[in-house]
Order: structure tokens, then sequence, then C-alpha cells
């Protein structure tokens, strides 16, 4: 699974179809998506006119939890628009009110054991809940796609994933961040990058996954332009401290 991945919530039509190509163009191989954002169609298009082979990307998709009990059928729309015989990933978007936690969770192992999806996993997911799915199938998420950015670091949670073998896949890095905070501003000149740079950074160097969304191609590709400098131990240390959660 890329550590860095295109966000795509909040883009349709050409717009979401110029951001996919502009994000393949600089090398992103792994986007997300979902079935509430509307955009899978476009998002198959910019692939497919693209050019990148299918076996070189990873593409996320997520099941809206109103669709618990229609599983299947709502990936098998996913697949028809994307285009695509399988996804890389798939998600439950948010947990199922009622009783729908675990039967949902049966129904995307069976497709992954169906090979329509090569990983499955959860998002907005409780580590109570990543444990109720594990204890009640034998079979943990594979990924929890959770809000992440450093006012939301939370080394114990960050240690609860990695003990469950789940991967963590940060979303909304920005949102969820002062750009302008000085630390970061600091950290970022002495590296000759920019604040948001060090944000993406800083999640890749705990190898925590990162999905910024832009529409704009400069944006696109700065924020992939991160992997040719490093946070220093002192700086994640700095970084981490942002952290407004308190446990
Ligand atoms: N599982 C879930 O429940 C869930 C929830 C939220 C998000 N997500 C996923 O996570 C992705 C990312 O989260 P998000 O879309 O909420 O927000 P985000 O990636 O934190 O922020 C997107 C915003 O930041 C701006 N931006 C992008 N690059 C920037 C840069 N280098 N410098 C300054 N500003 C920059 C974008 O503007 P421009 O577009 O104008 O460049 C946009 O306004 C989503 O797109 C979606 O795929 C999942």
């Amino acid at each position: 699974m890329p550590l860095v991945g295109l966000g795509t919530w909040q883009m349709t039509g050409a717009r979401c179809r110029a951001a996919v190509r502009s994000a393949l163009e600089v090398g992103y191989r792994h986007i997300d998506t979902a079935t509430i954002y509307r955009n899978e169609r476009e998002i198959g298009r910019a692939v497919r006119d693209s050019g990148v082979p299918r076996d070189q990307l990873f593409v996320t998709t997520k099941l809206p939890p109103g669709a618990a009990g229609r599983e299947r059928r709502t990936l098998d729309d996913s697949l028809r628009a994307l285009a695509m015989d399988h996804v890389d990933l798939w998600l439950v978007h948010w947990p199922p009110r009622g009783g729908a936690l675990v039967s949902t969770w049966r129904a995307l192992l069976a497709a992954r054991d169906q090979g329509l999806a090569r990983a499955v996993g959860v998002s907005n997911y409780r580590t109570a809940q990543l444990d109720e799915l594990t204890a009640a199938t034998g079979v943990a998420p594979q990924v929890n796609q959770i809000p992440w950015a450093p006012a939301l670091y939370d080394a114990a949670l960050l240690a609860e994933h990695r003990r469950r073998g789940v991967v963590l896949e940060g979303y909304s890095p920005f949102k969820n961040t002062d750009l302008r905070d000085p630390v970061l501003v600091e950290i970022a000149a002495g590296h000759g990058v920019t604040p948001a740079q060090v944000v993406l950074r800083w999640h890749i160097d705990h190898e925590v996954v990162v999905i910024p969304k832009s529409a704009t191609p400069e944006r696109i590709a700065a924020n992939f332009d991160v992997f040719d400098f490093a946070l220093t131990d002192g700086e994640l240390g700095r970084i981490d401290r942002l952290s407004t959660r308190r446990r």
C-alpha cells in the first residue's frame, strides 16, 4: 500500500478527472475514493486515459454504512463505475448502526475471498469495534482509516493499531492542521520545503498512510514531492507535541 495517496472527497466531474490525471503523471499510484464521493466513474476514466497499468495502482473505495445488507451489490456498482474487476482495498466507511457491524464485516471478507477486493478494512472505527470484528470472525481489518494530523497525534492509539496488525491510514491531514504553526514553519524552512510537506513527511516518518486531497496541479505535485528529505527524531518529537489530544 503506497504511503501517499490522492484523496478525492469533494471532487467530481472534469475537476476530479483532471486531478487524478495530474496525480498519476507526477507519480501517485494510490487513489482514495468512496461510493458516497460520486466520482468513481471519473476516476476509472482518468486511470484508463493515463495509460498507467492497473496492476501498478492501488485503488480504495468504501461502502456506505447505510448499504449494510446490500454490500455485494454496492461493490458491484463501484467496480462497474471504476471499470475494474477488483479494488485493492474496500473499507466500511463508518460503523453501521445496530447489529450490522459483524454481518457487514463478514460480507467484506467474502468479497475478499472472491478476489473482488485484495484487502478489506474499516474507517472511523474505535479499537473496541476492531476487536469485536476480530473476536467474531478471527480476522482483523487490514486497515482503519481515521482522521490524523499533528494536532490529533495519539501515540497510544497508533500503538494499539500496530499491536493488532491494523494499518493506520490517516485522513484530512491539512483540514486538521494550522499550516502557519510556528513549529511547522520553522522545520519547513530548515529543509527548504513547505509546512504542508512537513505534515506529509511526518506521516511517512511514522509509517502512517496519508491521502491529501488537492484539485490544484501545483499542490498535487508538491504533496508528492516529499521523498527527498526526512525529519530528525527531534523534529518528529516537536511535531508530535503539537497534539491537542490528552489521554
Ligand atoms: N474515511 C472518511 O471518513 C474520510 C473523511 C474525510 C476524508 N477522507 C479521505 O481523506 C482525503 C483527504 O482529506 P480531506 O479531503 O478531508 O482534506 P485534506 O486533504 O486535509 O485537505 C484538503 C484541503 O487542503 C488543500 N490543500 C491541498 N494541498 C495543499 C497544500 N500543499 N497546501 C495548502 N493547502 C492544500 C486543498 O485545497 P485545493 O484542493 O484547493 O488544492 C483542500 O482545501 C479525502 O479527500 C478523502 O479521500 C476520508
